[in-house]
């Protein structure tokens, strides 16, 4: 017999204590949109993936075969692993095994992964004052108690750091771990020099706190030099490193992966679901890069370079003199923008969107969600639209804040 749908099945008192009634995040997009976290769509190599992948397979259909009719290895595509861990070594200066490389459904999961195996809830951790929210937001689901790091344009103050990890601790509230996005930072596109890395890894093992270096936007550098890894200067085992295939190619691929001592990475690993990501996404990857990787990075740098070029231009003639301050990242997606005191352009964000910008509040990135340091500031992803909406954009930007008294 069937059920009327007045007598419609409730779920109201069977729920699990630690679900939330969490609504799907409906992104909505401005006709100029930096709001967003992808890089430049138009240097995404599609034919070049394809290729890659129609290549593995003519080339072994065999192999290719079994490896698409099992569930991937824990770890993920052993291609992969071994073309990762080489570029590890050329890139990024260390050396560590394909075994001792875990390949995760974006670098997303890697972070959840090693969240889970170093949280209890109440332990405090440490990051950048104002850092990347799907951190934030894993943090703390985790029952993080997430205090910021005080930054500047060079990013984590050493000093500061060792001060705040001093206090904390003789409070009683040892931290438990930093994570850092040490490389073209999420928000503010700064780049931590080799020095202040040196003097954050003495402060790291001064205190016996390990380090998560989330490496997601190294790829992305258009100019200056690129500075060695955390993971690069320290082989003790006191960093957790993490990083991405989804800025360097594109966030739809889904790969990502990490390193840590043996034991964190079993420790890790015990909260992953099932086996390693999509093989076909490996696959490709693991093709293209190898073959393709220089002559693609050369693709997208000048493409990079010159939409921040547009966009730094535009802040310059529309925001010049107006107080505000704004960084100049030598790579990654984002630019960070900081007005005035007064200015709160958290508040009127919704507004701006619908009159045609889009950007993302700084509030939001808020290590410590106290919802006061971020409102004068947002982050302006400088990657996703054309050089002339960049520059038309910012024009309009800078209209929307005088017509809402925010400059
Ligand atoms: C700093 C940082 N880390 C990690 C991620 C997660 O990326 P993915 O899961 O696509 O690798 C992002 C995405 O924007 C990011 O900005």
């Amino acid at each position: 017999m069937a059920t009327n749908m007045a007598d419609s099945f409730s779920y109201d008192t069977l729920f699990s204590e630690n679900s939330s009634d969490t609504p799907l995040n409906v992104v909505k997009h401005a006709k100029y949109d930096f709001a967003v976290a992808y890089p430049a769509p138009e240097t995404l190599p599609m034919d070049g993936l394809i290729q890659a992948l129609r290549t593995a397979v003519d080339s072994d259909s065999m192999k290719t075969a079994q490896g698409m009719a099992y569930y991937p290895h824990q770890l993920g595509s052993q291609e992969l692993r071994e073309y990762t861990s080489e570029k590890l070594t050329s890139d990024r200066g260390f050396t560590v095994g394909a075994d001792e490389i875990a390949l995760t459904n974006g670098s997303g999961e890697s972070i959840g992964l090693v969240i889970q195996a170093l949280t209890n809830p109440g332990d405090v951790v440490l990051a950048e004052e104002f850092v990347y929210m799907g951190t934030l937001n894993q943090l703390r689901r985790s029952g993080a108690d997430i205090r910021g790091v005080a930054i500047d344009d060079g990013g984590i103050i050493p000093e500061a750091l060792d001060e705040q990890i001093a206090e904390l601790t003789a409070n009683g509230s040892k931290p438990k771990y930093l994570y850092t996005i040490p490389e073209h930072q999420n928000p503010t596109g700064s780049t931590l020099s080799a020095e202040r890395r040196k003097a954050i890894l003495d402060i790291a093992h001064k205190h016996r706190m390990p380090i998560l270096e989330d490496d997601c936007y190294v790829d992305l550098r258009f100019e200056g030099e690129t500075q060695p890894a955390f993971r690069a200067l320290d082989d003790s085992g006191i960093v957790v490193y993490v990083a991405s295939y989804s800025k360097l190619l594109a966030p739809g691929l889904r790969l990502g992966y990490f390193t840590a001592a043996p034991e964190v990475m079993r420790r890790a690993l015990g909260f992953k679901q099932g086996s390693g990501p999509n093989q076909f996404a490996a696959m490709a990857i693991e093709g293209f890069l190898r073959n393709n990787l220089d002559s693609h990075r050369d693709s997208f740098s000048p493409v990079l370079r010159a939409k921040r070029d547009a966009m730094v231009a535009s802040l310059e003639e529309n925001f010049g003199g107006s107080g505000a301050e704004w960084s100049t990242p030598e790579g990654g997606c984002y630019v960070w923008l900081t007005m005035p005191e007064g200015a709160d352009i958290a508040s009127i964000r919704d507004e701006v969107l619908e009159q045609g910008v889009g950007y993302v509040a700084g509030t939001n990135f808020e290590a410590d969600a106290s919802g006061r340091t971020g409102h004068n500031c947002a982050r302006l992803c400088f990657a996703f639209e054309s050089t002339q909406k960049n520059t038309e954009g910012i024009a309009l930007l800078a209209q929307l804040f005088k017509q809402h008294g925010a400059m």
